[in-house]
């Protein structure tokens, strides 16, 4: 981390009034969730996602996707909340509390519920959750999805398919969700993008329209991404140790 970095971030999060965290993958590798593109462990390099995770594989073989989704909301249900996430919902409650009337929302791609799990109160998750089922024609129906539900089947109020509540690839994000995190970006001081490779549409424009918009973008990524040159700050470090250095270093000057 370049040094100083530190004590400028916190500085600006004294000054903001609006704070946006917009989170990728990355920050659920530490608790043991593969990321998307990392590497050979990236999960888009072991199963192609065209099958196990579009609109058109859903529509080709529904069980094949239903059964993918299912292994991987086993291991998120393992699995848990990092430090990470846990200095961002510590974040939000600081900004509440002693920064008020400062407000952070966090904008997710993530579909693993842990920004809720931790304690964050707003959050967008514009990928959807893979904690609920939903109906494929939006009739209204909606449920928990419980490891049990292993088959597809049909929704119960219209017949049509019931599927997971996430965006598939070839899929429109949900119009509110989204127009809500456009808001929120548009009206940032300092927006942190913290895990993401910034390889999916829309999502990636939000940085771009918030840095447009007039805020400082603040990266968190061990590596560098399509957006590291037009970030404010651009640090090279792992979610974990980042956010739970600025929690700490907030709280000094709080004491
Ligand atoms: N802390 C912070 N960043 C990390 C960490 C870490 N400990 N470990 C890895 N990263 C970074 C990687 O360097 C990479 O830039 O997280 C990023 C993960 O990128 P992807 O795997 O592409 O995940 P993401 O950007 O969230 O993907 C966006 O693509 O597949 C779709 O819908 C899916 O929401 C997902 C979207």
């Amino acid at each position: 981390m370049p040094p100083g970095s530190l004590e400028s971030v916190a500085a600006l999060l004294r000054e903001s009034m609006e704070i946006v965290v917009f989170s990728g993958a990355g920050l659920s590798a530490d608790s043991g969730i593969p990321t998307f593109r990392d590497g050979a462990t990236g999960l888009w390099n072991q199963v192609d996602p065209d099958t196990v995770a579009s609109i058109h594989g859903f529509r080709r073989n529904p069980q094949v996707v239903w059964s993918w989704l299912l292994e991987l909301k086993k291991l998120v249900d393992d699995r848990c909340p990092n430090a990470g996430h846990q200095a961002l919902a510590r974040l939000e409650e600081v900004c509440a509390s002693k920064f008020s009337p400062t407000q952070l929302t966090v904008i997710t791609q993530n579909i693993d519920g842990y920004h809720t799990r931790a304690g964050n109160q707003q959050v967008l998750e514009i990928h959807g959750t893979i904690h609920r089922l939903r109906c494929q024609q939006h009739c209204g129906y909606a449920a928990l999805w419980e490891q049990s539900a292993r088959e597809p089947f049909a929704c119960p109020r219209c017949g049509a398919p019931a599927r997971p509540d996430l965006v598939l690839f070839g899929e429109m994000l949900d119009e509110e969700i989204f127009a809500a995190a456009e808001m929120r970006s548009l009206a940032a001081d300092l927006f942190f993008c913290v895990g993401t490779s910034f390889t999916v549409q829309p999502a990636a424009l939000l940085p771009l329209w918030a840095k447009r918009a007039g805020a400082t973008v603040v990266e968190v990524n061990p590596h560098p991404t399509p957006l590291s040159d037009a970030a404010d700050y651009s640090i090279r470090s792992g979610a974990s140790p980042f956010f739970s250095a600025l929690c700490a270093k907030l709280e000094e000057g709080l004491a």
